[in-house]
């Protein structure tokens, strides 16, 4: 039997093997393990790369959106619009600070948070909106800008699924007002742990992320902000660098990768639907993820591990559903029946880059034989 693993970035990560151990070493070297000139020099490349004006190499994603939100001055009594479907952290970060998570529901084109459902959520008391750019493409950006704008609110941008995507040619994270981005290491630039940025143009923003992000300290023992501990490493930014002038060539393969599905998988549409890129953007591909119809979701995935293809459902159970948010978060009366619908359906294939074309055609054969039993 053949193997299909979900992820594998083995043979990536070969061919940059000395260049890792080289950059190691010279972090090893230095005797600098945390943020430093390591850190820095990262931090200029992402800010070219993104055409934004500051990026803060920061812990995790998940940290990235705490500190986002930290910086707005998000507390107890704000409201802040979040889609219902996406990871955990894109909320977790809004409760942990005390304020309300409303949830919106997902436009199942995209699975980007639907504004005219936001429309009916939004409040004095709202603060932001977390636009998330969910599996590699972005959310409708200009439909999220036109809403912030007459509500008065910041925008915080998800991009931890994203980076390299666009919207009309800008880079998703420089969309809003505060970007959040992931370097956990299935990410399109994945790294070796955890680790994460902060994006803005905003320079207060940027000085008050810098402080949050070592204790809220200004300078040594002078706390201005209650921050945390939530620094990069330099041998995480120095292997981060060596793979970020590779990270379009890893898009591009993702890309070819759902160019094939596309084909492969087009006749099967009655029984799926395939995800598309969307006019204006341009799709990183981060997941390739199909709606299983007729509640033969669980049966496909089965019948393709029989067949040693994996796949997963990102994600089964929607964020309001979620035990932990219960009390602390509002639908507003208006459940996100989309959200929903999609945790039923929505399976993720194999797409990295590495993946050979046998294994795409082996998983493109198995999928056709599931529906047509042949
Ligand atoms: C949409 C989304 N937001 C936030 C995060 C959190 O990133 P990290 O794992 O780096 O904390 C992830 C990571 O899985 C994610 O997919």
């Amino acid at each position: 039997m053949r193997r299909v693993p979900l992820f594998d970035l083995s043979s990536i990560h070969e061919g940059l093997h000395d260049p890792f151990l080289d950059a190691c070493s010279t972090v090893i070297r230095s005797g600098n393990f945390i943020l430093g000139r390591a850190v820095e020099a990262f931090e200029r490349a992402m800010t070219q790369l993104l055409g934004c004006k500051f990026t803060l190499g920061v812990s995790s994603g998940s940290d990235a959106l705490l500190l986002a939100l930290m910086a707005l001055d998000v507390r107890r009594g704000d409201e802040i619009l979040c889609p219902s479907f996406t990871f955990f952290a894109t909320a977790s970060c809004v409760v942990r600070l005390g304020a309300t998570p409303v949830w919106v529901d997902v436009r199942a084109e995209d699975f980007g948070i639907d504004v005219e459902d936001a429309e009916k959520k939004v409040s004095s008391r709202t603060k932001a909106i977390i636009s998330v750019h969910l599996f590699g493409q972005c959310c409708d950006c200009q439909a999220v800008q036109g809403f912030a704008q007459r509500h008065k609110l910041w925008i915080v941008e998800d991009v931890a699924q994203a980076q390299g995507a666009q919207y009309d040619q800008r880079q998703a994270g420089s969309w809003g007002t505060i970007g959040a981005f992931s370097f956990f290491p299935t990410k399109n630039l994945g790294g070796f742990g955890d680790g994460g940025l902060v994006a803005t143009n905003d320079i207060k923003l940027a000085e008050k992320v810098r402080c949050l992000r070592v204790h809220g300290a200004a300078q040594r023992y002078e706390h201005v902000y209650l921050g945390g501990n939530f620094r990069m490493d330099s041998l995480q930014a120095a292997l981060l660098s060596v793979k970020l002038p590779h990270v379009n060539d890893y898009i591009q393969q993702r890309r070819r990768n759902a160019q094939f599905y596309q084909q492969q998988l087009g006749p099967l549409e009655p029984f799926i639907t395939l995800p598309q890129e969307l006019p204006h953007r341009y799709h990183t591909w981060n997941q390739y993820t199909i709606r299983v119809h007729n509640n033969q979701r669980n049966a496909l995935q089965s019948f393709l591990e029989e067949y040693g293809i994996e796949s997963t459902v990102y994600y089964p159970k929607t964020l309001d559903l979620q035990a932990c948010m219960q009390g602390v978060s509002t639908d507003k009366g208006i459940a996100p029946h989309g959200a929903h619908a999609l945790a039923n359906e929505v399976l993720s294939l194999p797409i990295f880059p590495g993946l050979t074309s046998e294994q795409l055609e082996y998983t493109c054969v198995a999928i056709r034989k599931f529906f047509t039993k042949q």
